[in-house]
């Protein structure tokens, strides 16, 4: 039935972005956080430093790159320049080592697309993975935390549709849902395609940062000082952008024929990425081209069952927001 977009909602835009900005404040770690995260660091430092006097360690996910909710694990990538063992390997002699340095629930996962380490530390109370010269995961992070410099209504929209994510469990790739990375990526992209737009295209721009990754060649625009008030000429509210993007991806976008890429600020085609055909386990049935590793598609975790699942959610958040006076209870009711 209520497939068409109706011209009005029931919200009363500053109402409901008042809400709005309520819970995103309330999401925002407190500063004793970013303390006990940078207590943890300085001691995996010094573990991982008697180890290989080359490591060096980088943050990088939603610590780093300004879409962190309070209470999230941190994601840290150790880095050794000319290591001959493998990762799996050095994940191994790493676990080993927390667990000697008293570490809790300290997990190698070797088999993993990612070999990582997971562990807990009790001083602190901080969960951690670790991850082996994973040097694009830090770029990419680098990449999030500039456009987020670029206008608030970005880190905004993003905390209000990764809790919402979380409460209606669609942010889980083991269940064929997506991640954080991937919805922040949708984010920035519906910010870019507004008009005016909110977000420019920082990897169109003249490059003023490059590093390569091993054949991947990642460079962009991020004197992001100079942007601020690139989004001024629009004047949507935050309850305005809500609506807009629910209503974007339950009833506009085109799952059969096309890629959504922050790195073009376009919409690109299945077929040119050749990603017309399940491969595999990769579907393909929400594409989201990665940044910099432009034959990845953060969508190919999602399956038949959970493409239902997940489009039956934008819908009922689209709907929510069409229809409700006061649509946060409702939004971000529990699954
Ligand atoms: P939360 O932990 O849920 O708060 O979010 P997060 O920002 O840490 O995101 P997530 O755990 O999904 O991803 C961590 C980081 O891994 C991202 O910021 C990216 O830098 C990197 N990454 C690169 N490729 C992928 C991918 O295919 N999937 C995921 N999940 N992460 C990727
Ligand atoms: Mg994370």
């Amino acid at each position: 039935k209520s497939n068409r977009r109706e011209p009005f909602h029931r919200f009363d835009a500053g109402k409901c972005t008042t809400t709005l900005l309520a819970i995103f404040e309330a999401l925002i770690p407190p500063a004793d956080e970013e303390k006990r995260r940078k207590q943890l660091l300085t001691s995996l430092d010094e573990l991982v430093s008697g180890i290989w006097s080359e490591a060096r360690l980088f943050l990088f996910g939603s610590c780093a790159n300004a879409f962190g909710v309070c209470n999230s694990d941190i994601d840290v990538c150790l880095s050794i320049e000319g290591e001959s063992a493998t990762r799996s390997e050095v994940v191994c002699t790493l676990a080993e080592a927390l667990k000697a340095n008293h570490m809790q629930n300290v997990q190698a996962l070797t088999h993993a697309r990612v070999p990582i380490v997971k562990y807990s530390d009790p001083k602190t109370g901080i969960s951690c993975d670790v991850c082996v010269n994973n040097m694009l995961a830090v770029v990419n992070t680098k990449l999030l935390h500039d456009y987020a410099q670029i206008d608030v209504r970005l880190r905004q929209l993003a905390f209000i549709v990764k809790h919402w994510a979380k409460c209606r469990q669609v942010n889980e790739t083991y269940r064929g849902t997506l991640s954080s990375y991937a919805y922040v990526l949708m984010c920035i992209h519906f910010l870019q395609q507004r008009r005016p737009p909110v977000l420019p295209c920082l990897q169109e721009m003249e490059p003023t940062y490059r590093v390569t990754v091993g054949d991947i060649d990642c460079a962009y625009f991020d004197k992001v000082d100079n942007l601020k008030g690139f989004g001024q000429q629009n004047k949507e509210t935050l309850a305005d952008l809500v609506w807009s993007f629910f209503d974007y991806w339950a009833f506009r976008h085109d799952y059969t024929h096309t890629v959504i890429s922050i790195r073009t600020g376009k919409y690109l085609s299945k077929v040119e990425k050749d990603w017309t055909r399940r491969i595999g386990n990769e579907c393909h049935l929400i594409c989201i081209e990665d940044p910099f590793e432009v034959s990845h598609d953060l969508g190919r975790v999602v399956d038949k069952h959970s493409i239902r699942v997940l489009r039956d959610e934008f819908r009922r958040a689209a709907r929510i927001m069409q229809q409700e006076v006061n649509p946060c209870p409702a939004l971000f009711e529990p699954y």
